[in-house]
């Protein structure tokens, strides 16, 4: 056996398992490597190191008479975190269908807690399935509409962009459709004990009191009640519960230190932290992406998980989907298309033009493309052009 870096992984070598990966992508058995493509998807998700057997390499003549069926299953089946099998544009129309429809049962779940009744459950794991199925067909649309939200309805809208991030998230680490579907549901519950914060607290447009914040910390012990009791799994119930948690002991309302935290809660605390840090609200500025991953970068190791972290920056990417950024051209557009392989090059739906300060015609420009002479400047906020993003998003990008 002998352990090869990726770049040395050729066609016709036969893999027994992945040694360094980024992410935890499973592979069912182990076998040959068909083609080139294998093994670019393998590099995709992330994949460092391999073991191979050298006894086993097929040599070029050999190599193309091996029948298809000894060929590895197990190289090829790796889901490939990045494959879209919906186009951008034909995945908005049914992502924003699926967001409405998950904002409205928020709205009715608080609803119903509040009037003493139950919250129906079998709801949410319906609109569970249903965000999860857009992500796998492609993440991107759902991600777009996550960035580009209302200010009033942060409450509601925070746990469904949690649900959609970190469903996205599970996705590049290869975890099981069950486990992905366990915390979906969580974390579109896992603030759902603010139902019992009062009103006072919960809408205050500025930082709350000592006393207002010990009662506010009390919601996440309310939603580990409400979701244990709806019995949605482990997994669901300690997202909702262990959610403000950090791996030094000093998050609430438990205290739990590493030991306590499992790979799920970690996950949901960098997604439920970064949503907050980029969110716009009706008396705070949200920060561009960029600068929320610098902000929980340096609260690793100590709050957060350093390699879980960097999955999920690799996952939602340095600029993700939804974000607006200004071209070297000057011209102003949102990142509307990932391209895995250079991450700093994403697609943009350019819509502004920032000297001359006027709208332009719409159009995508790949940045990856050798032919496309522009390139990303930077991460911009709306407030800076006074660009209305949910308008230009209704009319411009849905179909
Ligand atoms: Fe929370």
């Amino acid at each position: 056996m002998k352990i090869i870096n990726i770049k040395d992984l050729n066609p016709g070598m036969f893999v027994v398992g992945v040694i360094k990966q980024t992410g935890h992508i499973k592979i069912k058995n182990q076998g040959w490597v068909k083609t080139q493509k294998s093994i670019d998807s393998l590099k995709a998700t992330g994949v460092l190191e391999v073991e191979i057997d050298p006894s086993k390499t097929l040599h070029e003549e050999a190599h193309s008479d091996v029948p298809p069926c000894d060929m590895p299953e197990a190289v090829d089946s790796v889901v490939n975190p990045w494959h879209k099998s919906t186009s951008m544009d034909s995945e908005l129309t049914q992502a924003a269908k699926l967001y409405d429809e998950a904002k409205n049962l928020q709205k009715k779940a608080f609803k119903d807690l509040q009037s003493g009744s139950t919250i129906d459950i079998s709801a949410f794991k319906e609109t569970a399935h249903g965000l999860i199925d857009s992500v796998f067909r492609n993440q991107d649309a759902l991600a777009c509409i996550a960035r580009i939200r209302e200010k009033d309805t942060y409450l509601l809208e925070h746990s469904i962009n949690v649900s959609i991030l970190i469903s996205i998230f599970a996705k590049h680490m290869g975890l099981e459709r069950s486990v992905i579907e366990q915390m979906t549901t969580g974390a579109l519950l896992h603030d759902i004990g603010k139902v019992h914060i009062p009103d006072t607290i919960l809408q205050k447009p500025a930082q709350l009191s000592i006393e207002e914040f010990e009662v506010m910390k009390q919601h996440a012990k309310y939603s580990y009640d409400i979701v244990m009791n709806a019995q949605l799994g482990k997994i669901a119930t300690e997202i909702a519960g262990y959610h403000h948690e950090r791996l030094d002991g000093s998050g609430y309302p438990f205290g739990y230190e590493a030991k306590d935290l499992s790979q799920y809660v970690r996950m949901a605390a960098i997604v439920d932290v970064y949503d907050a840090l980029t969110a716009e609200r009706v008396y705070k500025v949200g920060m561009t992406p960029v600068k929320a991953f610098r902000l929980l970068r340096e609260e690793t190791p100590h709050h957060f998980d350093t390699e879980l972290l960097n999955v999920f920056i690799n996952a939602i990417g340095v600029y993700p989907v939804g974000t607006l950024v200004k071209l070297t051209s000057q011209r102003v557009g949102i990142v509307s298309g990932s391209n895995p392989d250079t991450p700093l090059q994403p697609i943009v739906k350019v819509f502004y033009h920032a000297k001359h300060m006027r709208y332009i015609e719409v159009k995508d420009i790949d940045l990856a493309n050798k032919r496309v002479n522009d390139g990303l400047e930077a991460a911009i906020k709306p407030e800076e052009f006074s660009l209305d993003l949910l308008k230009f998003f209704r009319h411009s990008m849905l179909p």
